[in-house]
């Protein structure tokens, strides 16, 4: 519930409490990645290593939930549709890695306000980044 008293937070960034947070949740998302089977077709897209994923997403986080845009000032607009191309995102795969971002999101305990609204925004994303039938 949220605490009338306190200042609305002036960006999601913000509000999940800074790059402490939102590192935390890049690596809980890659870690379950690896770890629950749930999600093992959107971990087979990727590489044997998950460093520079990890690395890539959080840089890329911090300015898509209004901090810091480290992404941009190293590799300039994002152009996310266009450089998962490479990769096969339909269905399974969109799905898989919304699944893995709720339940990061709620393992490092992210408010379920923000939670409800990020998970909101993932979803917009993620299908924008369909490439494949099915
Ligand atoms: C909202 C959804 C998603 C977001 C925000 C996102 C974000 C990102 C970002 C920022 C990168 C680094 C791009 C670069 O500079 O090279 C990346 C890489 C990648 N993404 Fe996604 N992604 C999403 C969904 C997906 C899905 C559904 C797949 C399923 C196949 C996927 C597979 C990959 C792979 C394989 C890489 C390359 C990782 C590497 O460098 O080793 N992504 N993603």
């Amino acid at each position: 519930m949220a605490d009338e008293n306190q200042p609305k937070p002036s960006s999601a960034f913000e509000w999940i409490g800074g790059e402490a947070r939102v590192h935390a949740l890049v690596e809980r998302f890659y870690d379950l990645m690896d770890l629950e089977p749930a999600y093992k077709e959107l971990r087979a897209a990727h590489g044997t290593d998950l460093a520079s994923a990890r690395q890539k997403l959080y840089w890329f986080l911090c300015g898509w939930l209004g901090g810091p845009q480290h992404y941009i000032e190293r590799f300039g607009h994002p152009r996310l549709r266009a450089r998962h191309m490479p990769f096969k995102i339909g269905l399974a795969e969109r799905d898989q890695w919304l699944a893995c971002m709720d339940q990061a999101m709620g393992e490092v305990g992210v408010a379920a306000e923000l939670r409800a609204k990020l998970r909101e925004a993932f979803f917009g994303t993620a299908d924008w980044m369909r490439n494949t039938p099915g």
